[in-house]
Protein backbone atom coordinates (compact mmCIF):
# COMPACT_ATOMS: atom_id res chain seq x y z
CA UNK A 1 0.00 0.00 0.00
CA UNK A 2 1.75 3.53 -0.94
CA UNK A 3 0.74 7.17 0.27
CA UNK A 4 -1.38 7.81 -2.42
CA UNK A 5 -3.81 4.46 -1.95
CA UNK A 6 -4.42 5.28 1.61
CA UNK A 7 -7.13 3.45 3.70
CA UNK A 8 -9.62 5.67 5.27
CA UNK A 9 -9.39 6.15 8.71
CA UNK A 10 -12.86 4.15 9.43
CA UNK A 11 -11.31 1.32 8.08
CA UNK A 12 -8.21 1.27 9.61
CA UNK A 13 -9.76 1.53 12.88
CA UNK A 14 -12.36 -1.69 12.02
CA UNK A 15 -9.13 -3.73 10.52
CA UNK A 16 -7.35 -2.81 14.23
CA UNK A 17 -10.40 -3.82 16.07
CA UNK A 18 -10.20 -6.86 14.52
CA UNK A 19 -6.32 -7.82 14.90
CA UNK A 20 -6.94 -6.89 18.52
CA UNK A 21 -9.38 -9.39 18.97
CA UNK A 22 -7.56 -12.42 17.23
CA UNK A 23 -4.54 -10.99 19.09
CA UNK A 24 -6.33 -11.23 22.65
CA UNK A 25 -7.12 -14.51 22.47
CA UNK A 26 -3.13 -15.41 21.40
CA UNK A 27 -2.18 -13.55 24.70
CA UNK A 28 -4.72 -15.47 26.48
CA UNK A 29 -2.94 -18.86 25.00
CA UNK A 30 0.27 -17.71 25.94
CA UNK A 31 0.03 -16.34 29.32
CA UNK A 32 -1.88 -18.96 31.40
CA UNK A 33 0.83 -19.11 34.27
CA UNK A 34 0.02 -14.93 34.39
CA UNK A 35 -2.89 -15.41 34.51
CA UNK A 36 -3.25 -18.31 37.19
CA UNK A 37 -0.02 -15.49 39.14
CA UNK A 38 -2.88 -12.78 39.00
CA UNK A 39 -6.16 -14.84 40.01
CA UNK A 40 -4.09 -15.96 43.06
CA UNK A 41 -3.18 -12.17 43.68
CA UNK A 42 -6.46 -10.59 43.10
CA UNK A 43 -7.01 -12.37 46.55
CA UNK A 44 -4.96 -10.46 48.51
CA UNK A 45 -4.12 -7.36 46.40
CA UNK A 46 -6.78 -4.91 44.54
CA UNK A 47 -6.79 -5.69 40.71
CA UNK A 48 -3.82 -8.64 41.54
CA UNK A 49 -1.34 -5.64 41.28
CA UNK A 50 0.84 -3.36 43.83
CA UNK A 51 0.48 -0.30 41.51
CA UNK A 52 -3.04 0.04 39.56
CA UNK A 53 -1.87 1.33 36.59
CA UNK A 54 0.22 -2.13 36.25
CA UNK A 55 -2.94 -3.51 35.88
CA UNK A 56 -4.89 -4.35 32.30
CA UNK A 57 -7.07 -6.50 30.63
CA UNK A 58 -7.34 -9.84 30.80
CA UNK A 59 -4.33 -10.07 33.23
CA UNK A 60 -0.95 -8.22 32.73
CA UNK A 61 2.52 -10.61 32.20
CA UNK A 62 3.87 -11.81 35.59
CA UNK A 63 7.39 -11.22 35.56
CA UNK A 64 10.08 -14.07 36.34
CA UNK A 65 12.97 -12.26 35.91
CA UNK A 66 14.73 -9.09 33.97
CA UNK A 67 18.02 -8.45 32.78
CA UNK A 68 19.86 -5.80 30.36
CA UNK A 69 17.39 -4.66 28.15
CA UNK A 70 14.49 -8.28 28.23
CA UNK A 71 12.38 -9.38 30.63
CA UNK A 72 10.79 -13.23 30.56
CA UNK A 73 7.54 -13.89 32.50
CA UNK A 74 6.20 -16.57 34.37
CA UNK A 75 4.95 -18.69 31.18
CA UNK A 76 8.73 -18.50 29.87
CA UNK A 77 7.95 -16.25 27.16
CA UNK A 78 10.75 -13.59 26.60
CA UNK A 79 10.23 -9.56 25.51
CA UNK A 80 12.92 -6.98 24.57
CA UNK A 81 11.65 -4.40 26.74
CA UNK A 82 10.65 -0.92 25.75
CA UNK A 83 8.91 -0.15 28.83
CA UNK A 84 11.47 -0.64 31.20
CA UNK A 85 10.06 0.19 34.31
CA UNK A 86 7.88 3.42 32.35
CA UNK A 87 11.16 4.61 31.52
CA UNK A 88 12.94 4.22 35.39
CA UNK A 89 15.41 1.69 33.81
CA UNK A 90 17.59 4.23 31.44
CA UNK A 91 20.73 1.90 32.58
CA UNK A 92 18.55 -1.36 31.83
CA UNK A 93 17.97 -3.94 34.17
CA UNK A 94 20.71 -4.50 36.99
CA UNK A 95 23.38 -2.89 35.37
CA UNK A 96 26.35 -4.41 36.30
CA UNK A 97 27.97 -1.59 38.00
CA UNK A 98 24.51 -1.36 40.15
CA UNK A 99 25.04 -4.45 40.98
CA UNK A 100 28.61 -4.17 41.92
CA UNK A 101 27.66 -0.67 43.60
CA UNK A 102 25.29 -2.57 45.85
CA UNK A 103 26.67 -5.47 47.12
CA UNK A 104 29.42 -3.17 48.03
CA UNK A 105 27.16 -1.15 50.04
CA UNK A 106 25.49 -4.38 51.44
CA UNK A 107 28.78 -5.31 53.05
CA UNK A 108 28.66 -2.07 55.22
CA UNK A 109 25.25 -2.01 55.41
CA UNK A 110 21.28 -0.86 54.09
CA UNK A 111 20.39 1.79 56.18
CA UNK A 112 21.56 4.37 58.65
CA UNK A 113 19.56 7.27 59.14
CA UNK A 114 22.33 9.40 59.79
CA UNK A 115 23.65 11.00 56.90
CA UNK A 116 26.54 9.56 54.93
CA UNK A 117 29.28 10.52 52.10
CA UNK A 118 27.36 9.63 48.99
CA UNK A 119 24.87 12.18 50.12
CA UNK A 120 26.96 14.95 49.25
CA UNK A 121 28.75 13.52 46.29
CA UNK A 122 25.05 12.30 44.33
CA UNK A 123 23.65 15.82 45.20
CA UNK A 124 27.24 17.29 43.70
CA UNK A 125 26.27 14.82 40.72
CA UNK A 126 23.01 16.23 40.09
CA UNK A 127 23.84 19.86 40.76
CA UNK A 128 26.02 19.25 38.21
CA UNK A 129 23.60 18.03 35.43
CA UNK A 130 21.01 20.45 36.25
CA UNK A 131 22.73 23.78 37.63
CA UNK A 132 20.36 24.05 40.34
CA UNK A 133 22.83 24.48 43.92
CA UNK A 134 20.57 22.26 46.80
CA UNK A 135 19.33 19.05 46.67
CA UNK A 136 17.45 16.48 48.69
CA UNK A 137 16.42 12.96 48.59
CA UNK A 138 13.17 10.81 48.68
CA UNK A 139 12.26 7.73 47.97
CA UNK A 140 9.72 7.83 44.45
CA UNK A 141 8.95 10.40 42.31
CA UNK A 142 5.31 11.47 44.03
CA UNK A 143 7.49 12.57 47.14
CA UNK A 144 9.86 14.59 44.87
CA UNK A 145 7.47 16.69 43.47
CA UNK A 146 5.35 16.65 46.70
CA UNK A 147 8.11 18.15 48.45
CA UNK A 148 9.20 20.59 45.59
CA UNK A 149 5.52 21.64 45.87
CA UNK A 150 6.00 22.51 49.79
CA UNK A 151 9.01 24.61 49.67
CA UNK A 152 7.28 26.56 46.59
CA UNK A 153 4.67 26.91 49.13
CA UNK A 154 7.07 27.97 51.72
CA UNK A 155 8.94 30.45 50.16
CA UNK A 156 5.69 32.35 48.35
CA UNK A 157 3.50 32.09 51.26
CA UNK A 158 1.25 30.96 48.73
CA UNK A 159 -1.51 28.32 48.89
CA UNK A 160 -2.66 27.82 45.31
CA UNK A 161 -0.86 25.63 42.62
CA UNK A 162 -1.35 25.15 38.83
CA UNK A 163 -0.77 22.46 37.07
CA UNK A 164 -1.31 21.38 33.13
CA UNK A 165 -4.61 19.39 32.13
CA UNK A 166 -3.39 15.49 31.63
CA UNK A 167 -0.24 16.05 33.23
CA UNK A 168 0.60 13.20 35.82
CA UNK A 169 3.19 14.78 38.50
CA UNK A 170 2.64 11.28 41.46
CA UNK A 171 -0.06 10.35 43.60
CA UNK A 172 -0.46 13.17 46.28
CA UNK A 173 -3.77 14.50 46.96
CA UNK A 174 -2.80 18.09 44.76
CA UNK A 175 -1.54 16.63 42.02
CA UNK A 176 -4.44 13.55 41.19
CA UNK A 177 -6.53 16.25 39.39
CA UNK A 178 -7.60 16.45 35.94
CA UNK A 179 -4.85 13.81 35.50
CA UNK A 180 -7.03 12.22 32.48
CA UNK A 181 -10.37 13.79 32.99
CA UNK A 182 -12.90 12.81 31.31
CA UNK A 183 -13.81 15.39 28.16
CA UNK A 184 -16.90 15.59 28.37
CA UNK A 185 -16.90 16.82 32.14
CA UNK A 186 -14.10 18.74 31.60
CA UNK A 187 -15.07 22.08 30.15
CA UNK A 188 -13.74 24.55 27.79
CA UNK A 189 -10.70 23.39 25.75
CA UNK A 190 -8.82 26.95 26.59
CA UNK A 191 -10.16 27.12 30.27
CA UNK A 192 -10.49 23.35 31.62
CA UNK A 193 -12.48 22.42 34.97
CA UNK A 194 -10.08 20.75 37.58
CA UNK A 195 -11.61 17.14 37.98
CA UNK A 196 -10.43 14.99 40.86
CA UNK A 197 -8.64 11.95 39.62
CA UNK A 198 -9.53 9.72 42.76
CA UNK A 199 -12.04 9.83 45.59
CA UNK A 200 -10.31 11.35 48.75
CA UNK A 201 -9.46 14.20 46.96
CA UNK A 202 -10.89 16.86 49.62
CA UNK A 203 -12.63 20.31 48.20
CA UNK A 204 -10.55 22.13 50.36
CA UNK A 205 -7.14 20.42 47.60
CA UNK A 206 -9.41 20.83 44.66
CA UNK A 207 -9.97 24.66 44.91
CA UNK A 208 -6.48 25.24 45.78
CA UNK A 209 -5.55 23.66 41.99
CA UNK A 210 -6.11 25.50 38.96
CA UNK A 211 -5.98 23.21 35.80
CA UNK A 212 -4.50 25.01 32.50
CA UNK A 213 -3.67 23.65 28.51
CA UNK A 214 -0.46 22.98 27.77
CA UNK A 215 1.19 24.77 25.47
CA UNK A 216 -1.24 28.14 26.30
CA UNK A 217 0.32 31.09 27.26
CA UNK A 218 -2.66 33.37 27.77
CA UNK A 219 -4.04 30.90 29.69
CA UNK A 220 -1.12 30.46 32.40
CA UNK A 221 -0.79 34.11 32.33
CA UNK A 222 -5.15 34.44 33.49
CA UNK A 223 -4.27 31.47 35.97
CA UNK A 224 -1.19 33.63 37.67
CA UNK A 225 -2.82 37.32 37.53
CA UNK A 226 -4.08 36.84 41.01
CA UNK A 227 -0.30 36.74 42.18
CA UNK A 228 -2.22 33.86 44.64
CA UNK A 229 -0.47 30.66 43.15
CA UNK A 230 2.74 29.75 44.82
CA UNK A 231 3.67 27.56 41.63
CA UNK A 232 3.55 26.04 38.23
CA UNK A 233 3.99 22.45 37.99
CA UNK A 234 4.63 21.30 34.41
CA UNK A 235 6.50 18.30 32.69
CA UNK A 236 8.90 20.50 30.18
CA UNK A 237 8.03 17.37 27.51
CA UNK A 238 4.65 15.57 28.66
CA UNK A 239 5.48 12.43 28.42
CA UNK A 240 2.37 10.88 29.87
CA UNK A 241 0.15 11.66 26.83
CA UNK A 242 2.69 9.72 24.85
CA UNK A 243 5.18 12.73 24.22
CA UNK A 244 4.18 16.13 24.26
CA UNK A 245 6.20 18.79 23.08
CA UNK A 246 6.13 22.65 23.65
CA UNK A 247 5.39 25.07 20.69
CA UNK A 248 8.60 27.50 19.89
CA UNK A 249 9.00 30.02 22.64
CA UNK A 250 6.57 28.48 25.31
CA UNK A 251 8.77 27.55 28.27
CA UNK A 252 10.55 30.89 27.64
CA UNK A 253 7.14 32.44 27.92
CA UNK A 254 6.79 29.90 30.58
CA UNK A 255 9.70 31.76 32.80
CA UNK A 256 8.59 35.25 31.62
CA UNK A 257 5.01 34.89 33.11
CA UNK A 258 5.47 32.76 36.28
CA UNK A 259 8.41 35.43 37.42
CA UNK A 260 6.52 38.66 36.59
CA UNK A 261 3.95 37.03 38.99
CA UNK A 262 6.16 35.52 41.74
CA UNK A 263 5.39 31.83 40.76
CA UNK A 264 7.94 29.17 41.32
CA UNK A 265 8.76 27.26 38.00
CA UNK A 266 8.54 23.91 38.90
CA UNK A 267 10.19 21.01 36.45
CA UNK A 268 8.81 17.43 36.66
CA UNK A 269 11.53 15.58 35.25
CA UNK A 270 10.44 12.35 36.79
CA UNK A 271 10.25 11.06 33.66
CA UNK A 272 12.54 13.10 31.12
CA UNK A 273 15.53 13.35 33.54
CA UNK A 274 18.91 11.74 32.65
CA UNK A 275 17.08 10.24 29.65
CA UNK A 276 16.72 13.64 27.46
CA UNK A 277 19.77 14.14 27.78
CA UNK A 278 23.05 14.34 30.36
CA UNK A 279 21.55 17.73 31.78
CA UNK A 280 18.01 16.48 31.56
CA UNK A 281 15.24 18.72 29.51
CA UNK A 282 16.04 21.39 31.45
CA UNK A 283 19.24 21.25 29.60
CA UNK A 284 18.29 20.66 26.71
CA UNK A 285 15.50 23.49 26.64
CA UNK A 286 17.57 26.16 27.93
CA UNK A 287 14.99 27.00 30.29
CA UNK A 288 15.95 27.36 33.96
CA UNK A 289 13.12 26.39 37.18
CA UNK A 290 13.36 27.01 40.60
CA UNK A 291 13.07 23.77 41.53
CA UNK A 292 13.55 20.35 39.26
CA UNK A 293 11.73 16.78 40.86
CA UNK A 294 13.86 13.75 39.67
CA UNK A 295 13.30 9.97 40.54
CA UNK A 296 12.95 6.55 38.20
CA UNK A 297 16.43 6.43 35.83
CA UNK A 298 18.46 8.13 38.70
CA UNK A 299 18.06 4.99 41.00
CA UNK A 300 19.13 2.18 38.37
CA UNK A 301 16.11 0.37 39.42
CA UNK A 302 16.35 1.04 42.91
CA UNK A 303 13.83 3.47 44.52
CA UNK A 304 15.02 7.25 44.36
CA UNK A 305 13.71 10.49 43.82
CA UNK A 306 15.35 14.20 44.44
CA UNK A 307 14.22 17.57 44.28
CA UNK A 308 16.54 20.31 43.57
CA UNK A 309 15.92 24.31 43.87
CA UNK A 310 17.59 27.92 43.79
CA UNK A 311 19.13 28.74 47.18
CA UNK A 312 16.03 30.93 47.60
CA UNK A 313 13.91 27.94 47.31
CA UNK A 314 16.00 25.62 49.28
CA UNK A 315 16.70 27.94 52.25
CA UNK A 316 13.16 27.54 53.06
CA UNK A 317 14.57 23.81 54.35
CA UNK A 318 17.81 25.20 55.93
CA UNK A 319 15.91 27.70 57.85
CA UNK A 320 13.47 25.47 59.31
CA UNK A 321 10.42 26.94 57.37
CA UNK A 322 9.78 24.04 55.44
CA UNK A 323 10.33 20.61 56.98
CA UNK A 324 11.32 17.71 54.45
CA UNK A 325 11.37 14.38 56.13
CA UNK A 326 11.75 10.68 55.59
CA UNK A 327 13.11 7.80 57.27
CA UNK A 328 14.57 6.40 53.87
CA UNK A 329 16.23 9.83 52.70
CA UNK A 330 19.80 9.33 50.83
CA UNK A 331 19.65 5.55 52.39
CA UNK A 332 23.27 4.47 50.74
CA UNK A 333 21.85 1.74 49.21
CA UNK A 334 20.05 4.12 46.99
CA UNK A 335 22.95 6.65 46.56
CA UNK A 336 25.45 4.27 45.90
CA UNK A 337 23.17 2.89 42.50
CA UNK A 338 22.64 6.57 41.88
CA UNK A 339 26.04 6.83 41.83
CA UNK A 340 27.06 4.23 39.94
CA UNK A 341 24.19 5.43 37.38
CA UNK A 342 25.23 9.06 37.46
CA UNK A 343 29.30 8.81 37.19
CA UNK A 344 30.15 5.11 35.73
CA UNK A 345 26.66 4.42 33.37
CA UNK A 346 24.81 7.05 32.11
CA UNK A 347 27.99 8.70 31.07
CA UNK A 348 27.68 11.96 28.14
CA UNK A 349 28.85 9.06 25.33
CA UNK A 350 26.44 6.55 26.43
CA UNK A 351 23.68 8.96 26.83
CA UNK A 352 24.12 9.78 23.42
CA UNK A 353 24.64 6.62 21.92
CA UNK A 354 21.11 5.93 23.56
CA UNK A 355 19.51 8.65 21.44
CA UNK A 356 21.36 8.35 18.01
CA UNK A 357 20.11 4.14 18.52
CA UNK A 358 16.97 5.73 19.25
CA UNK A 359 17.05 8.35 16.02
CA UNK A 360 18.16 5.21 14.03
CA UNK A 361 14.65 3.20 15.10
CA UNK A 362 12.35 6.31 14.69
CA UNK A 363 13.93 6.90 11.15
CA UNK A 364 12.68 3.14 10.31
CA UNK A 365 9.51 3.63 11.67
CA UNK A 366 8.95 6.95 9.65
CA UNK A 367 9.92 4.68 6.77
CA UNK A 368 7.52 2.08 7.24
CA UNK A 369 4.57 4.83 8.17
CA UNK A 370 5.64 7.06 5.02
CA UNK A 371 5.10 3.89 3.16
CA UNK A 372 1.80 2.92 4.39
CA UNK A 373 1.01 6.13 4.18
CA UNK A 374 -0.29 5.83 7.87
CA UNK A 375 -2.35 8.36 9.84
CA UNK A 376 0.10 8.30 12.57
CA UNK A 377 3.81 9.86 13.81
CA UNK A 378 6.54 9.25 15.75
CA UNK A 379 8.18 11.43 17.98
CA UNK A 380 11.60 11.45 19.69
CA UNK A 381 12.93 13.08 22.75
CA UNK A 382 16.03 12.10 23.70
CA UNK A 383 16.34 8.10 24.28
CA UNK A 384 12.63 7.70 24.31
CA UNK A 385 10.25 7.58 21.51
CA UNK A 386 6.74 6.91 20.37
CA UNK A 387 4.36 6.40 17.35
CA UNK A 388 1.32 8.85 17.63
CA UNK A 389 -1.84 7.61 15.95
CA UNK A 390 -2.78 11.47 14.59
CA UNK A 391 -1.43 13.17 11.07
CA UNK A 392 -0.02 15.84 13.44
CA UNK A 393 2.02 16.26 16.23
CA UNK A 394 -0.27 16.88 19.37
CA UNK A 395 0.07 19.77 21.29
CA UNK A 396 -2.00 19.29 24.96
CA UNK A 397 -4.35 16.87 26.37
CA UNK A 398 -7.38 17.61 24.45
CA UNK A 399 -5.27 16.87 20.88
CA UNK A 400 -3.89 13.61 22.72
CA UNK A 401 -7.86 12.04 23.40
CA UNK A 402 -8.44 12.54 19.89
CA UNK A 403 -5.68 10.13 18.84
CA UNK A 404 -6.94 6.81 17.44
CA UNK A 405 -6.76 4.13 20.81
CA UNK A 406 -7.97 1.43 18.35
CA UNK A 407 -5.31 1.70 16.44
CA UNK A 408 -2.95 2.33 19.19
CA UNK A 409 -4.32 -0.71 21.34
CA UNK A 410 -3.98 -2.90 18.33
CA UNK A 411 -0.43 -2.41 17.98
CA UNK A 412 0.06 -2.86 21.28
CA UNK A 413 -1.24 -6.16 21.62
CA UNK A 414 0.19 -7.61 18.55
CA UNK A 415 3.51 -6.00 19.97
CA UNK A 416 3.31 -7.98 23.16
CA UNK A 417 2.62 -11.42 22.00
CA UNK A 418 5.50 -11.00 19.49
CA UNK A 419 8.26 -10.24 22.50
CA UNK A 420 7.62 -6.54 22.22
CA UNK A 421 6.72 -5.18 25.56
CA UNK A 422 5.77 -1.43 25.80
CA UNK A 423 3.82 0.02 28.76
CA UNK A 424 0.23 -0.80 29.07
CA UNK A 425 -0.88 2.70 29.11
CA UNK A 426 -0.99 4.15 25.35
CA UNK A 427 -0.33 7.30 27.07
CA UNK A 428 3.32 6.16 27.24
CA UNK A 429 6.43 5.72 25.14
CA UNK A 430 9.41 3.46 24.41
CA UNK A 431 12.71 4.06 26.89
CA UNK A 432 16.04 3.12 24.13
CA UNK A 433 18.15 2.51 27.68
CA UNK A 434 22.05 2.30 27.76
CA UNK A 435 22.24 -1.12 27.22
CA UNK A 436 20.11 -1.82 24.25
CA UNK A 437 21.39 -2.91 20.99
CA UNK A 438 20.99 -2.22 17.23
CA UNK A 439 19.38 -5.24 17.28
CA UNK A 440 17.06 -5.10 20.25
CA UNK A 441 15.88 -1.78 18.75
CA UNK A 442 15.58 -2.95 15.34
CA UNK A 443 13.24 -5.77 16.63
CA UNK A 444 10.48 -2.91 17.51
CA UNK A 445 10.81 -1.64 14.06
CA UNK A 446 10.36 -5.18 12.03
CA UNK A 447 7.15 -5.90 14.25
CA UNK A 448 5.50 -2.71 13.69
CA UNK A 449 6.33 -3.07 9.87
CA UNK A 450 4.90 -6.59 10.01
CA UNK A 451 1.85 -4.62 12.20
CA UNK A 452 1.50 -2.26 9.28
CA UNK A 453 1.83 -4.63 6.61
CA UNK A 454 -1.23 -6.59 7.89
CA UNK A 455 -2.98 -3.66 8.37
CA UNK A 456 -3.26 -1.98 5.34
CA UNK A 457 -2.90 -5.81 2.66
C1 LIG B 1 6.05 12.96 35.35
C2 LIG B 1 5.91 12.12 36.59
N1 LIG B 1 5.99 12.69 37.79
C3 LIG B 1 5.89 11.98 38.93
C4 LIG B 1 5.69 10.62 38.89
C5 LIG B 1 5.56 9.84 40.15
O1 LIG B 1 6.70 9.07 40.35
P1 LIG B 1 6.61 7.77 41.28
O2 LIG B 1 5.80 6.76 40.55
O3 LIG B 1 8.05 7.39 41.48
O4 LIG B 1 5.97 8.20 42.55
C6 LIG B 1 5.60 9.97 37.65
C7 LIG B 1 5.38 8.52 37.57
O5 LIG B 1 5.16 7.94 36.55
C8 LIG B 1 5.71 10.74 36.48
O6 LIG B 1 5.58 10.18 35.26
Amino acid sequence: MSATESIPTRELAERAKAITQRELQVYIARTKGSQAATERAREVLPLGVPSSFQAYDPHPIVVRRAQDGWMEDVDGNRYVDFDMGYGALFSGHCHPAVRRAVETQLDNGTLFVTPCEMNTEVAWLLRDRYNLPMWRFTNSGTEATMDAIRVARGVTGREKIVKVEGGYHGHHDEVMISMKPPISEAGPADNPRAIPSTAGITRAVLGDTGVIPYNNLAALDRALAGRDVACFIVEPIMENIGICKPLPGYLEGVREITRKYGTMLIFDEVKTGITAGWGGATGVVGVQPDLVALAKSIGGGLPLGAFGGTSECMDQITAGKVLHLGTYNGNPLCMAAAKAVLTEICTPAATDEAIARNRMLLDACDGIIAAAGLPAHTVQFGAKGCVTWAPEPIQNYRDYKATDFDLAFAQWMHGINRGILLPPGLDEQWLISVVHTDHDALRYADVFGEFVAELTA
